[in-house]
């Protein structure tokens, strides 16, 4: 059975919302529960697809899950992990699984990992992993559909990333904390949510520190101890929402935004025209009176402008009157969304080119990962297939806004992702319905 959200447009957003945790930290962080023996607690846990699913593959592990939605609590009992196997079923479902790699490793001495999925937004390889395991002394063999991992002892290492990814960052980071000796990652990823990670592995008993350049040091320890942790608010789901207040010229209180990590959306918002108020438990979003103006601007790892922001903001720069640039550094293919915006009424093209800021590594690369927007267009209803998660959140904001009513399909891509969507919608007044077909 195929689910649907079906909006009635031209409204307005008003009310306020309270962002739960992180899912690019909470999923990471249940996997590091696997590093200690025994119970570890989570707190500020989003109701979210993603959080079901790495909970599952845990539970298929040996490991006994207690979630409570309404709490946003969640306990990992590691005790009885008895398997180094991720199942099959979880290839191509998302990204966590490889990031057991190292848990597994340290507990058996190997691990099958199956092939990788995530949204579709580009080829997303694992390369970075596998050689950062391979550094630090992993045997890695690939037999077409998993990959299988062996090792008796991890042993640090240096190690130069070729880009500052995320996920191979935290991956390397997840191996390292037990191994002997010390790592060094270069040129690493140092988002808030892999911060987070670095800092519930250090109650957990890791040597773990930041140094200048992109550099994280890891001294192996020889155990590490359950904890009890709070993940970060999502600075994605706050810069979304923050969005959509503007854009649809509404008045948005959001409960946990942090300015500290919105820090640079804050910035690109206010050159948008975006108004907000920074509140001592959270920031207010207006746009009633707002004069959203063009903006030049490109995606970057942090502290740049994230690759998560970059889609509600598309939705914003429709509205602004003038040609606004869009330069998408990260991903190589992240802009296929627009087709649908141009079906509701918005005028976007896309180029190969490095436009709006300086040459990237998709230079000459043939991807269209350069966007020009011209506004302001009026948005018209239609009926739309979510392609990914950021792409579906940005679709249902263009809903509310457009004239007319919208259908949108896919929509457990939008709930891998966003903590209880429509409740929140529908607080801040959004007619939202879910048909099945
Ligand atoms: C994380 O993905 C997030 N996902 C993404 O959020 C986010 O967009 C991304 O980081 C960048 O911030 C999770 O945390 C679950 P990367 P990740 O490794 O770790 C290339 C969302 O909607 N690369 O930093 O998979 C890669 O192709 C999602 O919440 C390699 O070439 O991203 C990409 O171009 C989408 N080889 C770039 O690096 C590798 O081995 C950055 O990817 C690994 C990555």
């Amino acid at each position: 059975m195929s689910r649907k959200y079906v909006i009635e447009g031209g409204r307005y957003l008003k009310g306020e919302i309270k962002i739960r945790g992180a899912k690019n930290a909470i999923t990471k962080e249940i996997v590091a529960s696997m590093l200690a023996s025994g119970k570890t607690v989570l707190e500020n846990i989003p109701d979210i697809g993603d959080v079901s699913l790495t909970t599952q593959i845990l539970e298929d592990l040996g490991c006994v899950v207690n979630h409570e939605k309404q709490a946003g609590t969640l306990s990992v009992n590691t005790k009885n992990i008895k398997k180094y196997s991720v199942p099959f079923e979880y290839s191509g479902i998302n990204r966590i699984p490889i990031l057991m790699a190292g848990p597994l490793l340290h507990k058996f001495g190997q691990a099958v990992i199956p092939m990788m999925g995530g949204c579709d937004i580009g080829p997303r390889p694992l390369d970075f992993h596998i050689s950062g395991l391979e550094k630090l002394g992993t045997k890695v063999v690939f037999d077409g559909k998993s990959y299988h991992f062996s090792a008796d002892k991890l042993i640090g290492t240096k190690i130069e990333l070729p880009f500052p990814s995320v996920g191979a960052t935290e991956n390397i980071i997840m191996a390292a904390v037990l191994a002997r000796g010390v790592t060094v990652i270069k040129n690493a990823a140092i988002e808030p949510e892999i911060v987070d990670l670095v800092m519930m592995l250090q109650s957990m008993g890791a040597i773990i520190s930041q140094e200048v350049d992109r550099t994280w040091v890891i001294q192996g320890v020889e155990r590490l101890n359950p904890v009890q942790h709070r993940v970060i608010n999502d600075r994605i789901e706050a810069a979304s929402f923050a969005v959509s207040a503007i854009a649809t010229r509404g008045d948005v209180t959001i409960k946990g935004a942090d300015q500290l990590h919105l820090q640079t959306f804050l910035n690109w918002l206010r050159k948008a025209g975006g108004e907000f108020e920074v509140l001592s438990d959270g920031i207010r979003f207006y746009g009633k009176d707002a004069v959203i103006a063009p903006i030049a601007a490109e995606t970057a790892v942090h502290p740049g402008l994230m690759t998560d922001w970059q889609q509600p903001l598309v939705i914003l720069l429709t509205q602004a009157s003038g040609v606004s640039v869009l330069h998408e550094t990260v991903y190589e293919n992240r802009f296929s969304y627009v087709n649908a915006l141009n079906k509701m009424g918005a005028k976007i093209q896309l180029f190969k080119e490095c436009l709006g800021g300086r040459q990237c590594r998709f230079l000459y690369s043939g991807h269209l990962h350069s966007c020009v927007i011209t506004g302001p267009t009026p948005l018209t209803g239609a009926e739309i297939e979510i392609p990914d998660l950021r792409a579906g959140f940005s679709y249902l904001v263009a809903a509310v806004m457009a004239q007319g009513r919208s259908s949108l399909s896919n929509i457990r891509y939008i709930e891998r992702g966003y903590d209880r969507i429509l409740e929140k919608f529908r607080a801040l007044g959004v007619n939202i319905e879910v048909e099945e077909d």
